[in-house]
């Protein structure tokens, strides 16, 4: 058995190793969903506690059913409802759930580092379920896994394609560090105002502003959501202009590889960022890519609360 995992604040936190074996770990819950009982002891007598300061569909409810389906309890914190609307600070909110014995928190924040702070303040595990444009690593992790398992090329001999909003978006910045660990060649492409020049200092990494030239033979093409509840300028001159010149439609697609994936992590502005005869096509993971995400984050919970090999 090897040593649990710390935390899951960043991909920072990962190293290749690791991240091949959560995959494999992520087989073996596959496996456990396919069974007409969708449920083993793994974590029993463990607490695990969502701790969401931000809205979330998918993360927090397959982070609760990862726990869940390995019999750990669960505790569910969200904005409304709870004391922080009398005015509770992050710290007194953690330090509460502290003191009910939980043994992983899982946090999505506006602010970014507000998971590293938590990791500071308690001996619970911690994993960032989104924090501000920071990152998101568990949305990476399942979007990598998610192309592996369609039969994606080997990381190796891979270039995706992150286009879009990467400006604001956390899910870009893990998954070009999670994609550039694994060995792809990760190119990062939208207008000058919402692409970052100091994210071409990450390792492996390049910038593009030309959509097509960036999409010629991409193996996975990721269009990001135009994070509009984020903009704090005037960036695009309007979102039919933004559709105009980089929405990935089919005649964009074509540009790619054949065999190309379509990837989103969604939620989608449907015919924005992302044509939706392009979301509901047959190179289309979307819907592969929620349902990576149990696995990959039963994957995640099982290597911070006990250690490397599957039960
Ligand atoms: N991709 C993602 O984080 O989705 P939610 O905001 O619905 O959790």
């Amino acid at each position: 058995m090897s040593a649990p995992l710390a935390h899951l604040r960043d991909v920072g936190d990962l190293d290749e190793g690791r991240v091949h074996a959560l995959f494999d770990t992520t087989d073996v819950m596959a496996q456990v969903l396919e069974r007409p009982v969708k449920r083993v002891p793994a974590l029993q007598g463990f607490t695990v506690a969502t701790l969401f300061f931000e809205d979330s569909t998918r993360t927090r409810l397959s982070f609760e059913r990862a726990a869940r389906a390995q019999s750990a309890d669960v505790m569910t914190f969200a904005k409304g409802g709870t004391s922080l609307s009398k005015g509770e600070s992050l710290y007194d909110t953690v330090a509460t759930l502290a003191a009910l014995h939980v043994d992983a928190f899982v946090v999505r924040h506006p602010a970014a580092g507000a998971p590293h702070q938590v990791a500071r303040w308690t001996d619970a595990k911690v994993v960032n379920a989104g924090d501000g444009r920071h990152a998101h690593p568990t949305q990476a992790l399942l979007d990598a896994y998610a192309y592996r398992a369609a039969g994606g090329r080997p990381f190796d001999a891979t270039k995706v394609v992150i286009l879009g909003d990467v400006a604001h978006s956390r899910v870009a910045r893990s998954n070009a560090a999670l994609w550039a660990m694994l060995g792809a060649e990760v190119v990062l492409c939208g207008p000058p105002t919402l692409l970052p020049p100091a994210l071409a200092a990450l390792p492996g990494v390049t910038l593009e502003h030309d959509v097509e030239r960036a999409l010629e033979g991409a193996h996975a093409v990721m269009p990001l959501r135009l994070q509009r509840e984020r903009m704090d300028a005037a960036r695009i001159a309007s979102m039919a202009a933004y559709a105009r010149h980089y929405q990935l439609d089919a005649a964009r697609l074509a540009l790619a590889d054949p065999g190309a994936f379509v990837l989103h992590p969604g939620p989608m502005n449907r015919d924005v960022e992302i044509e939706g005869a392009v979301a509901d096509g047959p190179r289309s993971l979307v819907t592969a890519q929620v349902a990576a995400g149990l696995p990959v984050r039963m994957a995640v919970l099982y290597h911070l609360l006990v250690g490397k090999e599957a039960a």
